[in-house]
């Protein structure tokens, strides 16, 4: 009797400590102490060894340690039951959720993507560069060696005043770097950020926007080139209210131009989007505006990169996205682009 008692005294002791905190703890104490295979059950086994005349008192004592157990079991249920029980009562999950707002995309983002658009049709790949260059690939390669004047036509940003690398002032390099790998017919066009040493202004900015576009092949010629950009034109400003459905109201044409690494050269001018062609602000009473500026790919450019002019031509074409973008959405100012102004940033919001 004293050694069921000591026992029992010590399993007290020991249940007094347990404080299962989870579920699975609390699953654990039930098959430690009241399982079928449990403490309890070992113990009540010893009841045998019992003499006769203690049984009785030993099965009280048996019993009162089941109680003593079983209530501790519950007393745990009860606690978890009792600290859900208060989350409850405040929370409404009728209530609408508190709004995460969509971003918008930039302007200049959602035109990007819809000129890669129309060039993709045309079976363009998109093709990028590393906006820090060397010399080779932004100048040298395209026809622009040392002390060329045309490096004056683009006011170069130079890295630690190393004369050799630079901050690429155009995606021409992206260029020159696809056709080096020398896989032909190359088909592919450049979008990329491209930095000038400008003053900040309505009209121009210190880094812009460009996709510039390359095509060669055997044969390429510049009515190749002409039906190219007239394709783009009239996809790229197609409006609801002209006469087929697409852009065709716009009329392109092209003036004669000088670029290092074309021959012949030329500008590309569509009819004002906003005066139609009669002469307004944006057009400065023209009717045209200019978007981009193209030629033949000069020989000596194929040269450079290890292509047979003899058996090769292409064509080349660059414009600046935020002059594209001003054009589709009648923006004056190129400044606001960079500014992050959200009252200008959310009007593209359903786009
Ligand atoms: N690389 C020229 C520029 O940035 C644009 C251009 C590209 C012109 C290809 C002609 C042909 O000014």
């Amino acid at each position: 009797m004293e050694n069921l008692r000591t026992l029992i005294e010590s399993y007290k002791a020991e249940i007094n400590t347990e404080h299962p905190a989870t579920a699975v703890e609390k699953e654990s104490f039930r098959i430690k102490y009241l399982g079928t295979k449990g403490l309890l059950k070992s113990i009540m086994g010893e009841m045998k060894k019992v003499a006769v005349e203690n049984k009785k008192e030993a099965g009280q004592l048996l019993n009162e340690f089941k109680i003593f157990t079983e209530e501790k079991f519950a007393s745990f249920t009860i606690a978890e039951n009792a600290s859900s029980n208060n989350a409850v009562p405040d929370m409404d999950l009728s209530l609408p959720g508190t709004p995460a707002p969509l971003g918008t995309r930039h302007p200049i983002s959602i035109i990007k993507n819809k000129i890669i658009s129309i060039f993709y049709k045309l079976g363009f790949a998109v093709a990028e560069g590393p906006e820090i260059e060397d010399d080779f690939h932004n100048f040298s390669a395209l026809n622009m060696p040392d002390n060329h004047p045309a490096r004056d036509m683009q006011d170069t940003f130079y890295i630690n005043q190393n004369p050799d690398w630079l901050l690429r002032t155009h995606t021409s390099s992206v260029q020159i770097r696809e056709m080096q790998k020398g896989k032909l017919p190359l088909r592919i066009i450049c979008p990329g950020r491209v930095f000038r040493n400008e003053t900040i202004s309505a009209r121009a900015h210190c880094f812009f926007n460009q996709v510039e576009g390359l095509y060669i092949a055997e044969n390429v010629s510049f009515a190749d080139l002409k039906q190219t950009l007239y394709f783009f034109v009239t996809e790229m400003f197609a409006r609801p209210d002209d006469s087929v459905g697409r852009g065709t109201d716009v009329k392109v044409r092209f003036r004669p131009s000088y670029f290092p690494f074309t021959e012949p050269s030329a500008e590309m001018d569509i009819s004002c989007l906003i005066c139609g062609g009669e002469g307004c602000n944006v057009c400065k009473k023209t009717g045209w505006v200019e978007i981009l500026g193209c030629g033949m790919v000069h020989p000596k450019v194929l040269e450079n990169c290890g292509i047979d002019s003899n058996k090769y031509t292409g064509f080349a074409f660059g414009m600046g996205i935020e002059r594209i973008t001003m054009l589709s959405y009648q923006i004056k100012d190129l400044r606001l682009f960079s500014e992050n102004d959200l009252r200008f940033l959310k009007q593209f919001e359903s786009v």
